[in-house]
C-alpha cells in the first residue's frame, strides 16, 4: 500500500513565501501537500526530482481569459507555463452583466454564443461546471458594468445606474470574486469620474476585495493615473493592484523611479498598493483604443478629452498587428509596412483598418525601456501578470512565455533578481494579495498545485515572429493534486476549480 498518492521526490523546494530552496520531498494525497521533508512513505506515483526546483503553482494575476477558459479549457497556453490560477476580468473589461460581456469578448472570439449566467455567481458556478485545466478567480471589470448601466455616456452615473452598478458588485463580492478592475483608457471606463470608482470601491471595503486598474495614463500622466489609483484604495479602505505597471513612449522613460516612489510613499501611509508586470519591452491592446487614445488619429480630440497621446509617442513601425479577424494577412505585419504598401501616411491607414476591423483588430506595442522593466521587476511590490491576449495567429509572445521568461531570462541569464524572489513574486505574493487561501505556498495543508522545472534550462521560446510555442524546461504543473502537463505535454487534465476568495 502507498502511503501517499504522489510523492515528489529530491527536488530543491521553494516554498513561494520567499525563503530560499532547500532540499525535500513533497507528498501529496487528494487535493492537498500532506508533507514536506525526508519522507519515507512511498507514493502511487513516485516523480523524480532530482536538480529539479519545486514550486507552487504560479498565479497569473493578470489574466483576460473569461470567455477563454470556457471556450478552451485546456487552457494549454498558460498550463504548458506553469500557471496553475489564472485572474480574469483585469482591465474593466467583465463577462457581467451577461450580454455587454459578449459584446466585448466576441471581439476576440467573433461569434461568440454561450448560454448566459447571472452576474459574478452565475459565472463562478459556469466555470465550476466546465472545470478548466486551471484554477480561476475574477476580477469584477467595471467598464462591463458601466456599459450594461449608462452605455456609452460620457457622463457621471445617474443614481438608478449606480445602484444597479452596486447590486452587481454586492451580489460578485457576496459570490466570491476577488475584487473590481477598471480600465481607463478603455469605452466607458474612461467616462467613469473617480469619485463613481471610489463608491463602487468602497462595497469592498473591510477585506472584501481589491481595486485593480489599468490607469488612465501610462505615459505623461503616469504619476496623476497613479495618484488616482492610490486615491481610490486609500479613501475606500481596500488594496490596490497597479496594472501592468511601466512607463509608456521614450520621453517618458525612466519615470517608473517616481510611480515606484508614489508606492512606497502610500504604503508608508498604511495602504496596501502593489502591481503587476509582464517581463517585456512591447506591450498589446486594441488597436482602436490605441487611435482613440491619440496615436495615428486623424480626428481631432474633443475639447474635454487629454490632448497628450495616454501611450507616449508611438512610432508606426512600433506597432504589429496581432490580431485582424476580417483581414488575417494583416497579422505579423507592422502599421508602418502596412502604410507604405497602401502609399499612405500612417493616419490614413490606421483610418482604413479601423473601418474593416473596427474594434476587433489587436497590436503588439514596443513603447517600453528595458531598464524600466528591470527597475519595475526589481521592486518589491511587483508581481507578475501575464496581461495575455487569445486573439489571432500573432499574439504578444507573453502569452505563451511570460512565467518562464521571469525565471530564465530574469533571474538566471541576467540576475536582476534571484529565484526564490522570482517564485514568490508568481506564487505566495499574489496569492495573498487576492486572497486565495492554501494556494501560492507549498506546506503541508496547502492545496497541490506544483511545478516542477529545471532551473538551469527553463526558458521562454515564444517570439513576435513565433508567439506560439510553450517555453523549455517545465517537467511537471499539477492542479489540485492532478498532473495537468508533463515533460512538455498537456495530459488532457482538467482539474481547475472557481476559487472564491478566502475560502
Ligand atoms: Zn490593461
Ligand atoms: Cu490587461
Amino acid at each position: 500500500m502507498a502511503a501517499y498518492d504522489l510523492v515528489i521526490r529530491g527536488g530543491t523546494v521553494y516554498d513561494g513565501a520567499g525563503a530560499d530552496g532547500v532540499r525535500a520531498d513533497v507528498a501529496i494525497t487528494g487535493d492537498r501537500v500532506q508533507a514536506v521533508g525526508d519522507i519515507a512513505g512511498r507514493g502511487a506515483v513516485e516523480l523524480d526530482a532530482t536538480g529539479m526546483a519545486v514550486t507552487p503553482g504560479f498565479i497569473d494575476v493578470h489574466a483576460h481569459d473569461d470567455i477563454a477558459v470556457l471556450l478552451e479549457p485546456e487552457m494549454a497556453c498558460k498550463v504548458m507555463q506553469g500557471v496553475t490560477t489564472d485572474i480574469v476580468g483585469n482591465c474593466g473589461s467583465g463577462v457581467v452583466p451577461f450580454g455587454e460581456g459578449m459584446m466585448r469578448f466576441s471581439r476576440m472570439y467573433p461569434g461568440l454564443t454561450l448560454p448566459s449566467w447571472d452576474g459574478y455567481p452565475g459565472y463562478l458556478d459556469r466555470v465550476d461546471e466546465i472545470a478548466p485545466s486551471c484554477n480561476v478567480a475574477v476580477l469584477m471589470g467595471q467598464g462591463t458594468l458601466r456599459m450594461g448601466t449608462a452605455g456609452l455616456e460620457r457622463r457621471p452615473a445617474t443614481a438608478d445606474e449606480l445602484a444597479q452598478m452596486l447590486a452587481w458588485v454586492q451580489a460578485g463580492r457576496d459570490a466570491g470574486a476577488v475584487g473590481l478592475s477598471t480600465g481607463l483608457i478603455y469605452e466607458p471606463g474612461r467616462y467613469t469620474p473617480t469619485e463613481e470608482i471610489v463608491t463602487l470601491a468602497r462595497e469592498l471595503a473591510g477585506g472584501h476585495g481589491l481595486y485593480a486598474s489599468h490607469m488612465r495614463n501610462e505615459a505623461g500622466g503616469l504619476l496623476d493615473a497613479v495618484r488616482e489609483a492610490i486615491h481610490v484604495g486609500e479613501t475606500a479602505g481596500i488594496p490596490v493592484q497597479i496594472s501592468h505597471h511601466k512607463a509608456s513612449g521614450p520621453e517618458h522613460w525612466g519615470r517608473v523611479r517616481d510611480s515606484l516612489l508614489l508606492i512606497e510613499q502610500a504604503r508608508a501611509r498604511g495602504v496596501d498598493v502593489t502591481a503587476d508586470q509582464y517581463p517585456y519591452t512591447a506591450g498589446s491592446t486594441s488597436f482602436y483604443a490605441v487611435v482613440q487614445n491619440g496615436a495615428f488619429r486623424k480626428t481631432a480630440k474633443a475639447a474635454d478629452e487629454p490632448q497628450e497621446s495616454g501611450l507616449g509617442t508611438v512610432r508606426a513601425e512600433d506597432v504589429l498587428f496581432a490580431s485582424c479577424p476580417r483581414r488575417p494577412e494583416w497579422e505579423g505585419q507592422t502599421l508602418a509596412a502596412l502604410a507604405e504598401a497602401w502609399d499612405l501616411p500612417p493616419e490614413d491607414a490606421a483610418e482604413r483598418i479601423l473601418d474593416v476591423e473596427g474594434q476587433a483588430a489587436f497590436v503588439v506595442i514596443f513603447m517600453m525601456d528595458e531598464g524600466d522593466v528591470r527597475t519595475v521587476l526589481r521592486h518589491p511590490t511587483t508581481m507578475i501578470g501575464s496581461d495575455g491576449l487569445i486573439a489571432g495567429e500573432k499574439p504578444h509572445p507573453r502569452l505563451y512565455g511570460c512565467f518562464p521568461r521571469v525565471l530564465g531570462r530574469y533571474a538566471r541569464d541576467e540576475g536582476v533578481i534571484d529565484l526564490a524572489t522570482a517564485v514568490h513574486k508568481m506564487t505566495g505574493m499574489p496569492a495573498t494579495k487576492f486572497q486565495l487561501r492554501d494556494r501560492g505556498v507549498l506546506r503541508p495543508g496547502a492545496f497541490a498545485d506544483i511545478v516542477v522545472f529545471d532551473p538551469t534550462t527553463i526558458r521562454d521560446t515564444a517570439t513576435y515572429e513565433e508567439p506560439k510555442r510553450y517555453p523549455e524546461g517545465i517537467r511537471a504543473v499539477f492542479v489540485n493534486g492532478v498532473a495537468v502537463a508533463r515533460d512538455g505535454a498537456h495530459t488532457g487534465a482538467r482539474a481547475g476549480r472557481a476559487l472564491r476568495r478566502g475560502r
